[in-house]
């Protein structure tokens, strides 16, 4: 149930006709107001953009006089008491968590990109039940969503991780709502409904694996670039959006092919990719080494660019020493 202060009746401007037209296009609440921002709403409603842009700061403010988003004008140690009190959600890895300063961040879109075989779906299956752990393993005892857009998501792994892990292989299953999205039309309509979802569920990780394919295999060649750059920008801002105002951790992946380049296809593909870097608040490249892995931190606001070596394991993501002592495979 969304609480009623939430309610988009509960914006006096808001009038009944306005109402159905939104509902319609899957905006149930103030917060889903401020997700989609003045272009989507200025469409879905059929007024101009300053309507709508008038509608959607209403809304902001009322979630600021809620507390659920911050003020404009903010002192830095305000935000810097909020930042230690952020949530974080362990990836399995301890030396993986240390590169992230403790965990995958709350409010933030993490992206993690690397050549295939990396590890990017592997890292999306253990957040799904680490993220279900207490804080003192590194969870947030919370459920996940994985939107799954390459087929790849695997229940029995996520079985699996679960048991390994010590938690009751069911209920991690039950705590894991999947989203299966057919092409990038989709995603986009998935993800906007996201939202509605996390309020529901409480739920602190949603997964997109992967967020790029769909815009790759559909927008092909040069021809194309610029409509492929501007949908997927339009995608990272909305899920961006989403993080920030749910308060919730945001994984991506993205494939990477590694140097030296293709010989054959599409020249300007790492473009897409860029799309992506620009709007992922942090980047972690993954490269294979041997039976291990080894992510580095990229042009992080806040992280210095050094790397960390993980293992792909039966208990999913995991230090490489503690996978050979145990000597679980
Ligand atoms: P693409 O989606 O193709 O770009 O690759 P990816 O980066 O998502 O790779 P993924 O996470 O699927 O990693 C695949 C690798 O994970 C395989 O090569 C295996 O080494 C490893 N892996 C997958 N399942 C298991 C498992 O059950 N046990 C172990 N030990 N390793 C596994
Ligand atoms: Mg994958």
């Amino acid at each position: 149930m969304v609480a009623e202060e939430l309610e988009l009746h509960s914006l006096d401007d808001v009038g009944p006709a306005t109402r159905q037209k939104l509902t319609e296009a899957g905006i149930l609440t103030i917060l889903d107001l401020v997700v989609r921002g003045p272009s989507e709403i200025s469409d879905v409603v059929g007024v101009d953009i300053n309507r709508a842009a008038e509608l959607c700061n209403k809304a902001r403010t009322k979630l600021v006089e809620m507390e659920r988003l911050d003020r404009d004008f903010v002192p830095a140690s305000e935000i810097y008491t909020k930042r230690m009190a952020i949530d974080r959600i362990s990836t399995g890895s301890t030396n993986l968590d240390e590169l992230l300063g403790g965990g995958v961040e709350t409010q933030a879109v993490t992206e993690f990109y690397g050549e295939f075989g990396s590890g990017k779906t592997q890292i999306c299956h253990t957040m799904c039940v680490t993220v279900q752990l207490g804080k003192e393993a590194g969870g947030l005892e919370s459920s996940a969503i994985y939107l799954d857009t390459e087929n790849t998501f695997r229940p029995e792994r996520i079985y699996s991780i679960a048991e390994s892990r010590g938690l009751d292989p069911h209920k991690a299953l039950q705590r894991i709502t999947v989203a299966k999205a057919y092409n990038s039309a989709h995603q986009e309509i998935i993800t906007g409904e996201l939202g509605n979802v996390v309020e529901k569920e409480k739920t602190k990780l949603i997964i997109i694996d992967s967020a790029v394919a769909h815009y790759r295999a559909e927008f092909l060649g040069r021809a194309t670039l610029s409509e492929r750059q501007q949908r997927l920008n339009k995608f990272m801002h909305l899920i961006l959006r989403t993080a920030e105002t749910y308060n919730t951790a945001v994984v991506v992946t993205n494939q990477i092919q590694s140097a030296p380049d293709v010989l054959f296809g599409d020249p300007s593909k790492p473009t897409g990719g860029n799309v992506v870097a620009h709007t992922s608040t942090y980047r972690i490249s993954l490269r294979k080494a041997g039976k291990n892995r080894i992510a580095r931190m990229v042009d992080s606001p806040c992280h210095a660019e050094r790397e960390m070596v993980f293992m792909l394991g039966q208990r999913g993501i995991d230090n490489p020493s503690e996978e050979t002592a145990t000597k679980r495979e």
